[in-house]
């Protein structure tokens, strides 16, 4: 069990990942009811939260006015990321997260991200000031060390620890891994392994079947587990998911009508938040997901990523319903 807002009677906790331009407040709403316990923002840049930037304050929206948000920043000075941690907790969210995981260049090349895990005394500092400027939990998600021969994931997690953070999400790579390769489980485990580690454990990297969840559990004893690309257009997934950990069987592949509903909601719960035009556009890397396995489904892709209204995106899913049986 993880002591944090929102899941402290979830046995098996599962977190939508953190993912930039896509854990919107549009898609954390669909995952959270497909059974998501807990949704993590897109990150937030430390900096640009402390000048007021109107994009920043966006992120940290609710989905609905219940949502236990958990909100993302990354950054690299302790002033500024404290100065944002109050930000944050002041905008209402339940839980703060710190990126000390993303491996962009972007980020890193500005000492953000996975560039703290070159600089352990700095990423302490910065949580240690964070976890006192608020009132809030404060967690961490990061990755295993900078390249496989400087693994720091143990001492990042005790070291973490020590300066109060509430839980550790570890994503079992190296930042030179980038995304390549397989996430390494059993790195995870050590840090379980570690008696002097006491803090609950989220696993990430790799999880996309409701197999494979269960699996992080009892063989890397992780005490909650975190899924991100595998959700992107089969937020089922959290279903099925949690169907299977509870013990039940669930095998149901969503129908073409189901589909729709879900990327007509996605549509509009984006356009009401921006722009029915940026809806649009923004839908158009979802649908391959949402779609995924229907055969027939290429032509009315192609008028998907044409089409440049609700109304024609609408249009093409009744011809989907109507011409694709399943
Ligand atoms: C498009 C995209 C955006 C991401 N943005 C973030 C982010 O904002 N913060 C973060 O901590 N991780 C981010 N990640 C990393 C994911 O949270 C996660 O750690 C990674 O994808 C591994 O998990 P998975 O195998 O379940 O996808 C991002 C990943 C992707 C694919």
């Amino acid at each position: 069990m993880i002591n944090l807002p929102g899941i402290t009677d979830i046995k098996f906790p599962v977190f939508l990942a953190p993912m930039e331009d896509v854990t919107d407040k549009a898609f954390r709403k669909i995952c959270l009811e497909m059974g998501a316990d807990l949704a993590v923002s897109e990150f937030i840049a430390s900096e640009a939260l402390v000048r007021n930037s109107e994009k920043s304050f966006l992120k940290m929206e609710k989905s609905y006015p219940d949502e236990t948000l958990v909100v993302q920043i990354f950054g690299n000075s302790p002033d500024v990321m404290a100065d944002a941690a109050q930000m944050v907790e002041e905008s209402g969210a339940a839980i703060l997260d710190l990126n000390f995981g993303c491996p962009v260049k972007k980020i890193v090349n500005k000492g953000g991200g996975a560039a703290l895990l070159r600089d352990l005394p700095l990423m302490k500092e910065i949580t240690r000031r964070v976890v006192n400027a608020v009132k809030i939990p404060v967690t961490a998600k990061t990755r295993l060390g900078w390249t496989s021969e400087d693994l720091v994931h143990e001492e990042v997690a005790l070291n973490l620890q020590e300066v109060g953070i509430q839980a550790l999400t570890m994503h079992g790579r190296t930042r030179s891994q980038l995304y390549a390769g397989e996430a390494d489980w059993e790195k995870i485990a050590e840090i379980k392994q570690n008696p002097d580690f006491q803090i609950p454990l989220i696993g990430n990297g790799d999880i996309n079947s409701a197999e494979k969840a269960v699996e992080c559990f009892e063989k890397y004893w992780v005490d909650g587990i975190m899924i991100g690309r595998a959700a992107i257009g089969d937020p089922w997934l959290f279903k099925r998911v949690r169907a299977v950990l509870n013990g039940e069987k669930f095998d149901e592949v969503p129908s073409i009508k189901e589909r729709s509903r879900v990327c007509k909601q996605h549509l509009i719960a984006t356009g009401d938040w921006k722009n029915e035009y940026i809806a649009v556009l923004e839908m158009r890397k979802f649908y391959s997901g949402y779609f995924k396995g229907i055969p027939g489904f290429k032509p009315f892709k192609i008028k998907l990523m044409e089409a440049n209204s609700f109304e024609e995106v609408f249009a093409v899913f009744d011809e989907v319903e109507n011409e694709l049986n399943m």
